[in-house]
């Protein structure tokens, strides 16, 4: 077996890799390569964030999506949801619940619905800001135009979080609908740094057709675009989609992609994903084991959080906010972190 330890030293130093580099680290990993990744990974979380993790209030607003991506239970053409949105009543609600848990960012995540225009949005992001002056607002709505962009920005909204998803065209187009193109999604992403957003990308790991040439380039795009968080998580099939029957992505390359951003963007938020705690009752632990530093906890009213099932078996879709609030304090807790209520703004400016 050839060494490719010198490979994760070259990360270390010059922080980043060449395509065929990343392909062959990702292809020729090992157990003791990981271990070795995630210790460096650690230290260098350490360095920058020591061992505090932040944690984000999800509240997802709405299912509606007029999106068709192949491998999401909320796909428009899957008639078995039931669909809600949440009023912007509601939301207030849901964020004064997460403010009183000490919840100092919230994150508005819903499908791409139209009800939700530019001016509701204004609207509601103007009164969460007004209501809590100090707390972050984060959205992850999906592609939109940069005027919409810039409108957000402008009433008080803070962060994005859109995922790229894949970079690879061919193979985004093969997750896809026709509609939707890898180069419009990469757009937003340009678009949403260049107004001012600490922008979050990300990707799933071992989605339907994946290759270690298709994450090398995802690598290479990440380092490109420097974003200040890398939201990354195993695909895990849902059964009403095209894709029910394709494996789940695994605990295992997951944590090591999670290593290798550590190691490339060192002070990246970096979250341990529901999903991966989805795949593993420990993935989360695991995934801070491995290098990530923020969880997300669901703040959704429970009433309508199994609606919100993207894919199977996902996790904390009975719990209340305060159960989930302390249930990831106990298990932060049982790997030697602490949960924090700071804003947790990225120090990758
Ligand atoms: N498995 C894992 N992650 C998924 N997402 C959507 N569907 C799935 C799935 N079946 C991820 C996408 C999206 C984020 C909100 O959830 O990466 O950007
Ligand atoms: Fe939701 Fe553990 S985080 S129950």
């Amino acid at each position: 077996m050839k060494d490719l330890k010198y490979l994760i030293d070259k990360l270390k130093t010059q922080r980043s890799l060449t395509r065929d580099e990343w392909t062959a680290l990702i292809v020729g990993r090992t157990p003791e390569l990981a271990g070795y990744l995630f210790e460096l990974a650690r230290k260098e979380r350490h360095l920058h964030y020591g061992h505090d993790v932040y944690v984000r209030g999800l509240i997802e607003f709405t299912n509606y999506c007029r999106n068709d991506c192949l491998y999401c239970g909320i796909r428009k053409s899957n008639p078995h949801v039931s669909r809600y949105r949440l009023s912007e009543e509601h939301i207030l609600d849901c964020c004064r619940i997460g403010y009183d848990l000490g919840f100092r960012t919230f994150v508005l995540q819903g499908g791409e619905d139209g009800y939700y225009t530019r001016e509701r949005m204004v609207h509601l992001i103007e009164r969460i800001r007004f209501r809590h002056p100090d707390c972050a607002i984060t959205l992850s709505i999906g592609e939109k135009s940069r005027e919409d962009y810039q409108a957000f920005y402008e009433a008080g909204a803070n962060r994005y979080l859109l995922r790229h998803e894949t970079f690879n065209a061919n193979h985004y187009s093969r997750l896809h609908p026709p509609s939707l193109s890898a180069a419009a999604r990469q757009k937003c992403l340009w678009d949403l740094k260049d107004i001012g957003y600490q922008t979050g990308t990300g990707f799933m790991v071992g989605s339907p057709y994946q290759t270690p040439q298709d994450l090398a380039e995802d690598m290479l795009f990440i380092r490109e675009l420097n974003p200040q968080m890398v939201g990354i998580g195993p695909f895990i099939p849902h059964h009403d989609t095209p894709f029910s029957n394709e494996a789940v992505g695994t605990l295992e390359l997951t944590l090591f992609m999670l290593g290798l951003l550590r190691l490339m963007l060192p002070k990246v938020l970096l979250p341990s994903t529901t999903a991966l705690g989805t795949i593993d009752p420990k993935g989360r632990e695991l995934g801070i084991l491995a290098g990530a530093n923020v969880v997300m906890p669901n703040l959704s009213p429970t009433g309508v959080r199994k609606d919100y099932a993207l894919y199977d078996n996902k996790i904390c879709t009975g719990d209340e906010a305060a159960e989930c609030r302390q249930c990831l304090e106990r298990r932060m807790e049982s790997i030697g972190y602490r949960v924090v209520t700071a804003r947790g703004d990225s120090l990758n400016l």
